[in-house]
C-alpha cells in the first residue's frame, strides 16, 4: 500500500529541520534545562483518529502554557463567558507571555494564554473546587489524550522554588481584587498545570478532541463543551503564540498554542490536530522547528483559515 501523503510529510519535514539548531532550550526553569536540544518530534492525529507521526512522538516533556486553553476552556463551562470576562480579557497584548500589565482601564489581564491571565482563571476554577480542580482539569485532558497523564515532580518543584516573576504577577492580581486570598494555592495549581507531562502524539490526540468538537475520536469520550471549544480555539488563534501571534496568524492560519518546553499544538477545525516538539526556542519562547514544520504543513495542505480551498460557512453555501 502507497504511504499516506500525511506520513510522507511528516517524515519530510522531520528530516529537513532536524538540523535547525537556531534557539535556546529555556533555563529560567531550571529543571527544563535538562531537555535534550535534539529532541523532535511531529504528530498529526486526524478528528477521525488516524495518526501520522515522526521522530520522538513517546517523549515526554511538560506542558506548560499548553495547558492554558484548557483552563480557559473549564472556566468558560463552569462560569460562562460574562463571569469569566470580567476576569480576563480576549485582546492580544503585542507583549511577552510573562510581562507584568494588566489593562489599561479595565485593570484585568489582556487575555488568559499569557501568565497573568491563565493565573487569574485558575484561580477561579481553585476559588470555586480548591485543590480538585486540579484533578478535574488532569482528568479532562487524561480523556482528551486518551489515557491517564500524570505530573513531572521535578518540574513542577522547579517552577515552585524559582518562579519569582509568576508570584509578582499573582500578587500584582491580588492587588486589584482579581485573585483572593487562595493566591498563593493557585499559584501551585498554575504550577502543576505547567508540569503536566504530555508526548507529541497526546497533544496532536489533544488537538483531534478539538478538532473534533470536544470529542475524543478514538474512546469516543465527550470531554470538553463545543460551544466553549469554539471560543478556546479563537483565543489560540488570537493570542496562543504570544507576541508572535500575528505572525503566526499571518503565516500559518490556525489557532495554535505553544510552551516553553518546545511544544506546539494547532488546531485544524474539524481535520486534524498536530502537534511539534523541540526544546530550542525562539526568543518569543517558541520552537523554533515547531514554528517551520507548521508553516511548512499549513503551505502544503492549504490549512490556512483564508486559503483558497477553505470555503467558509456550508450553512451558508446551502443557504445562498
Ligand atoms: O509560567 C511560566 O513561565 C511557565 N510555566 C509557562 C510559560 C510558557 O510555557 C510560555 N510559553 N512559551
Amino acid at each position: 500500500m502507497d504511504k499516506h501523503e500525511l506520513q510522507t510529510a511528516v517524515e519530510e519535514l522531520h528530516q529537513r529541520y532536524k538540523g535547525l539548531t537556531d534557539g535556546q532550550v529555556a533555563t529560567y526553569i531550571p529543571e527544563l534545562g535538562n531537555a535534550d536540544p535534539e529532541g523532535f518530534g511531529i504528530s498529526i492525529v486526524s478528528a477521525e483518529g488516524q495518526v501520522f507521526e515522526h521522530g520522538d512522538p513517546s517523549r515526554p516533556f511538560t506542558s506548560q502554557s499548553i495547558s492554558k486553553p484548557f483552563t480557559f476552556g473549564m472556566a468558560l463551562e463552569e462560569f460562562g463567558h460574562a463571569k469569566v470576562a470580567t476576569h480576563v480579557g480576549v485582546e492580544p497584548s503585542g507583549d511577552a507571555f510573562n510581562s507584568i500589565e494588566l489593562q489599561n482601564g479595565t485593570n484585568r489581564p489582556f487575555n488568559p494564554m499569557i501568565n497573568s491571565g491563565a493565573i487569574t482563571v485558575t484561580a477561579l476554577l481553585h476559588a470555586r473546587y480548591g485543590e480538585e480542580a486540579f484533578d478535574q482539569l488532569l482528568d479532562r485532558l487524561s480523556a482528551a489524550a486518551g489515557r491517564a497523564l500524570s505530573v513531572d515532580e521535578a518540574v513542577f518543584e522547579s517552577e515552585q522554588r524559582t518562579g519569582h516573576r509568576n508570584r509578582a504577577i499573582a500578587h500584582l492580581l491580588l492587588n486589584f481584587g482579581l485573585v483572593h486570598d487562595e493566591a498563593e494555592r493557585a499559584l501551585n495549581m498554575y504550577f502543576r498545570q505547567c508540569a503536566i507531562l504530555v508526548t507529541c502524539h497526546d497533544l496532536a490526540m489533544i488537538g483531534a478532541t478539538l478538532a473534533n468538537m470536544g470529542q475524543n475520536p478514538l474512546t469516543g469520550a465527550h470531554v470538553f463543551d463545543i460551544g466553549c471549544v469554539k471560543h478556546m480555539l479563537a483565543i489560540m488563534f488570537t493570542c496562543g503564540m504570544y507576541d508572535y501571534s500575528g505572525e503566526w496568524a499571518y503565516r500559518v492560519g490556525v489557532p495554535a498554542k505553544s510552551g516553553v518546553s518546545g511544544g506546539v499544538l494547532a488546531v485544524v477545525n474539524r481535520q486534524v490536530g498536530i502537534a511539534t516538539y523541540s526544546p530550542r526556542l525562539d526568543p518569543r519562547g517558541n520552537s523554533a522547528r515547531g514554528i517551520e514544520v507548521c508553516v511548512q504543513l499549513a503551505a502544503r495542505f492549504g490549512l490556512h483559515a483564508f486559503d483558497c480551498l477553505n470555503f467558509g460557512s456550508s450553512y451558508l453555501k446551502l443557504a445562498l
